[in-house]
C-alpha cells in the first residue's frame, strides 16, 4: 500500500507488530535476530532499507529488548536508511525521569541520548509516565495515548455502573484520570500515595467522596499490582461498593500481580498490549489491542499527514 517504507520489528512483541504490518496492508521487513552462545544478540536486515523510512516496533519492558532496538536502529541507518522512526509503545525506564534521591541516575533521559546517538530520528510511544520526558529528546516525539481505546472498550463492552468515580491511584495520575472522566462523564477521586520503597506503599488520604460507588481505578501501569491493590483496600474503607472496574496502558504484569489484584469484588482489568503479557488464563483480566491506534499513526507519519484526530 506504502512502497517507501518498511517496518520492522523486534522479538519483544511480534504479535502487536504483525497486527500493525496488517492493518497496514504490509508485509513486516524481514531480519534475523539471534543470540550468541554468550546471550548478546545478533541482528541482520535481510533486505533493503536504503533510502527508506524505517519503522521500528519494539516495547522496551527488558534491557535486552532496549539493546535489541538499538541494534536494529544501528543496522538500519547504517544500511541507508532515509528515516528511523522507533515505534516505541512501552518506553521502559520512564519512571526514573528526576533523582529521587542522591547519587540516582536519570534513566529515561540517559535512554533519549542512547535512541538518538544510534540514529532515531522520530519517536512514537504511548501514555508515557510523564509527559516531560518527551523534553529528553531534540527530535519529534509523538507520545500518543492508549485513553480514547480504553474508554471505548469500557463504554462498549464493560457497561460502566451506574454512579461510577473513576479514581487516580495517585498525583500522577490525576491528569489522566480526567481525560476518563471526560469520555466516561463521571467524577474523578484522588489517591495520596506515598512509597515506602519500590514494594511497599501505602495510601494516605482519599479525596473525593466514593461512598456507595463503584470505582474505575486507572493507572499507567500495573507492574507488581501492589498500587493497585493498596488502592482498592482504600477505597473500600472509605466505602466504595463493588463493581471494581481497573484500567492500564501497559502491563508489564509481575508474577504477582495476579494474586495482589485476585479480588472478588475486582470485576474487569483492562490492559493493553504494547508489552504483550500472556494472561489468556487470568480470569477477568482483558487485553486491548492498540494496533490500530499505531497502524494509524504510522500511516499518518509516513504520509506527512497530522495525528490530531488521535489525540
Ligand atoms: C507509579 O508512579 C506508576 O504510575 C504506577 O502506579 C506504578 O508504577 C505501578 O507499579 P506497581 O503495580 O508495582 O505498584
Amino acid at each position: 500500500m506504502l512502497d517507501d517504507f518498511v517496518i520492522l520489528r523486534g522479538t519483544a512483541n511480534p504479535r502487536l507488530a504483525t497486527a500493525v504490518a496488517e492493518s497496514l496492508e504490509t508485509p513486516l521487513g524481514a531480519v534475523a535476530i539471534e543470540r550468541f552462545p554468550d546471550g548478546e544478540c545478533s541482528v541482520q536486515l535481510l533486505q533493503t532499507v536504503r533510502h527508506k523510512h524505517v519503522f521500528v516496533i519494539q516495547p522496551t519492558r527488558t534491557d535486552q529488548h532496549l539493546v535489541e532496538l538499538l541494534c536494529l536502529v544501528d543496522a538500519a541507518r547504517r544500511a541507508a536508511a532515509a528515516r528511523i522512526t522507533a515505534v516505541i509503545p512501552y518506553l521502559g525506564y520512564s519512571r526514573s525521569d528526576k533523582r529521587g534521591s542522591r547519587r540516582e541516575p536519570i534513566a529515561a533521559g540517559m535512554i533519549a541520548r542512547m535512541l538518538q546517538s544510534v540514529g532515531v530520528d522520530h519517536l512514537v510511544t504511548l501514555d508515557l509516565h510523564a509527559p516531560q520526558i518527551e523534553g529528553f529528546y531534540h527530535i519529534p516525539v509523538d507520545a500518543l495515548t492508549a485513553v480514547p481505546t480504553l474508554c471505548r472498550a469500557i463504554r462498549e463492552e464493560e457497561q460502566p455502573p451506574a454512579g461510577m468515580v473513576v479514581v487516580s491511584p495517585d498525583a500522577g495520575r490525576v491528569k489522566t484520570a480526567m481525560e476518563y472522566s471526560r469520555q466516561l462523564d463521571a467524577p474523578v477521586v484522588v489517591l495520596h500515595k506515598r512509597r515506602q520503597s519500590d514494594v511497599a506503599l501505602e495510601i494516605t488520604h482519599v479525596v473525593g467522596d466514593v461512598r456507595g460507588r463503584p470505582c474505575l481505578i486507572i493507572d499507567d501501569m500495573i507492574s507488581t499490582g501492589g498500587t493497585l491493590a493498596r488502592a482498592i483496600d482504600a477505597l473500600f474503607r472509605e466505602g466504595a461498593t463493588e463493581p471494581i472496574l481497573i484500567a492500564a496502558t501497559h502491563g508489564p504484569l509481575l508474577d504477582d500481580a495476579r494474586r495482589k489484584l485476585d479480588y472478588p469484588t475486582v470485576k474487569r482489568v483492562l490492559v493493553t498490549d504494547t508489552i504483550g503479557a500472556s494472561i489468556s488464563d487470568w480470569p477477568g483480566w482483558r487485553i486491548v489491542s492498540v494496533s490500530e491506534l499505531l497502524a494509524t499513526a504510522i500511516r499518518c507519519i509516513a504520509r506527512g499527514e497530522s495525528l490530531r484526530e488521535l489525540f
